[in-house]
């Protein structure tokens, strides 16, 4: 299963297959099972740094954003975050093929809080199915660390991000952007006894 791949594999998920989106369009893949393995840097940082551009352009934002010169500065930070949290930083395998990335890990604080740093899929893999995969395992990451509440940052004009999170239970900490120009969204994890908070 893990035949040529360096590197721990750190979570695994099979995903239930329904073969019809939220709005009741048929999807047009066939199996999504997928595996989720820490990033092997050392064989795939370019790749890494190709997916992090991708995911800027998806929200119109600089494409050298947080980069540096070939993507340095990003590969800096990613190599530190895996050190950190091989868990949450990993490739989406199908097969033998990575069509995805994660980054994701606990903030030390009081009470500790989950953050996203990155979702993201191949253009090609997105509408499948995958996505809910995805959503899976970030979901299981963080209960599994005992977090109740997960965040993250989304630009206003990634409209399809905004629709992906809000149909996985995501909400808007405020309608307004932050001085980034970013909007925060929240995924509590936890339901309180004596009623959900709807607002
Ligand atoms: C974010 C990402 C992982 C989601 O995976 P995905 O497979 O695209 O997600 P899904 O198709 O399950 O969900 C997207 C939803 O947005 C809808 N959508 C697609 N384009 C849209 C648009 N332009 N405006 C509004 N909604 C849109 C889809 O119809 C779908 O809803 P449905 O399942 O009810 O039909 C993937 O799109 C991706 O990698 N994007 C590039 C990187 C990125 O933007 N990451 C987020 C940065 S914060």
């Amino acid at each position: 299963m893990n035949s040529g791949v360096a590197g721990a594999r750190t979570a695994r998920a099979v995903v239930p297959w329904t073969p019809v989106s939220s709005n009741g369009r048929l999807r047009v893949v066939d199996t999504p099972a997928v595996t989720f393995r820490t990033i092997d840097l050392a064989r795939h940082a370019a790749l890494c740094v190709e997916l992090r551009r991708d995911s800027y352009a998806c929200s119109f934002l600089p494409a050298d954003r947080h980069m540096g010169a070939d993507g340095g500065e990003y590969l800096t930070w990613l190599a530190a975050r895996i050190a950190e949290e091989p868990a949450g930083h990993v490739h989406v395998w199908r097969g033998d093929e990575i069509v995805g990335q994660l980054e994701m890990r606990v903030r030390p604080g009081e009470p500790p809080v989950g953050h996203v740093n990155l979702f993201y899929l191949l253009p090609e893999q997105r509408g499948s199915g995958l996505g809910d995969a995805l959503m899976d395992f970030t979901r299981e990451f963080f209960v599994s660390r005992g977090v109740p509440l997960v965040t993250l940052y989304v630009s206003p004009r990634n409209a399809r991000g905004l629709a992906y999170y809000r149909k996985h239970g995501w909400r808007l900490v405020s309608p307004e952007p932050n001085e980034r120009g970013m909007l925060a969204m929240e995924l509590p994890l936890l339901t309180r006894p004596g009623g959900a908070d709807d607002a």
